[in-house]
């Protein structure tokens, strides 16, 4: 959620979420808006439509808590892909993404209650008594300090402590796959892709600390975090379910149970490290060649 004001930019009272900041259209701007939408405009018409299912509450907090995470790590991903994709006004869209996953997890939190009949009691006594839905309650409360310190005037007034401030991000996405975990029954694919992702994010602000990293570092981040990726997968079914671990390792190598987490990070990771070579390589050509690519 991070802002991008500098000394010299022409400061607007308003801008709409699909201008720049004097005012222009965006168009990168535009897109990212109406597909931070979609998923809630696509949940109230469903919900309209009276088609959620037998219990509507209970799909709409689990599509509004699953955008909210999903969002919050497409936030998350957006420094490392502005770098590797030498795309600088990636950063532009960041903190309108941070404040979406906010506003879905807000939204989460609001049809929990009105589930609850809103029943402030009951659900105050059910977020400190359910372990997972304190942790769900303390990244929520997280979120919320991140979204309401993304105004310019926050972030001037804040100066070097804003940074720090946001770097809680990362304990808030940690919190928030650990309640994906702790609620989720029986099928842990997706919190499982989700913390092998996040494995990639974290090792990636380490591998970038000395610099935009290369390919030999971007393939040994892929493979460690799809090995542990399985790792995390392999033991969460062995402690939780006593299932041999052997066997859930083996599962991975067997397509027939469908393509398991492990692989998945490793085909997105190394589809990142793919992509960035390409675009490093694009950045040595000389400028009318690489115009020329760009069609
Ligand atoms: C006070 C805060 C929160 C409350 C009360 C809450 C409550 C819940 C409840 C009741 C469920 C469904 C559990 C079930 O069906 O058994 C759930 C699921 C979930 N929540 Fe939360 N939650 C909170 C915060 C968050 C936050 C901050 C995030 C993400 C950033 C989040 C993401 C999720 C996800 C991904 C699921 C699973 C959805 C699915 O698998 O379909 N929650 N939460």
């Amino acid at each position: 959620m991070v802002g991008t004001m500098t000394a010299r930019t022409p400061r607007r009272s308003f801008t709409w979420p699909w201008h720049d900041r004097i005012g222009r259209l965006s168009p990168l701007r535009l897109v990212v808006f109406a597909s931070l939408l979609a998923p809630g405009l696509w949940l109230f018409w469903r919900a309209v439509a009276g088609d959620l299912g037998a219990r509507p509450y209970d799909e709409a907090i689990h599509q509004s808590g699953l955008w909210a995470i999903r969002l919050l790590f497409v936030s998350l991903a957006v420094t490392p892909l502005r770098v590797l994709l030498t795309w600088p006004r990636l950063v532009t869209v960041r903190r309108m993404i941070g404040v979406a996953a906010f506003g879905y997890a807000f939204l989460h939190l609001g049809l929990y209650v009105a589930d609850e009949g809103v029943d402030l009691v009951k659900v105050t006594s059910e977020i400190v008594l359910r372990f997972y839905l304190t942790i769900g309650f303390v990244a929520a409360a997280g979120l919320a300090v991140l979204a309401a310190t993304s105004t310019d005037g926050a972030i001037r007034r804040l100066g070097k402590r804003w940074r720090r401030l946001h770097r809680l991000v990362y304990p808030i996405a940690i919190l928030a796959i650990v309640h994906y975990f702790l609620q989720s029954k029986l099928d842990v694919t997706e919190p499982v892709l989700m913390a092998g992702l996040l494995v990639w994010l974290f090792g990636y602000r380490l591998v970038a600390r000395a610099g935009r990293p290369g390919a030999a570092r971007l393939f040994g981040l892929a493979v460690g975090a799809a090995l542990i990726t399985a790792g995390i997968e392999t033991g969460w079914y062995a402690f939780g379910t006593g299932a041999d671990p052997l066997r859930v390792l083996a599962a991975h190598l067997d397509v027939g149970f469908g393509l398991r987490p492990a692989l998945w990070v490793a085909m997105v990771t190394l589809g990142v490290a793919a992509a960035a070579l390409g675009r490093k390589t694009l950045d040595r050509w000389p400028l009318p060649l690489r115009l020329r690519a760009a069609g």
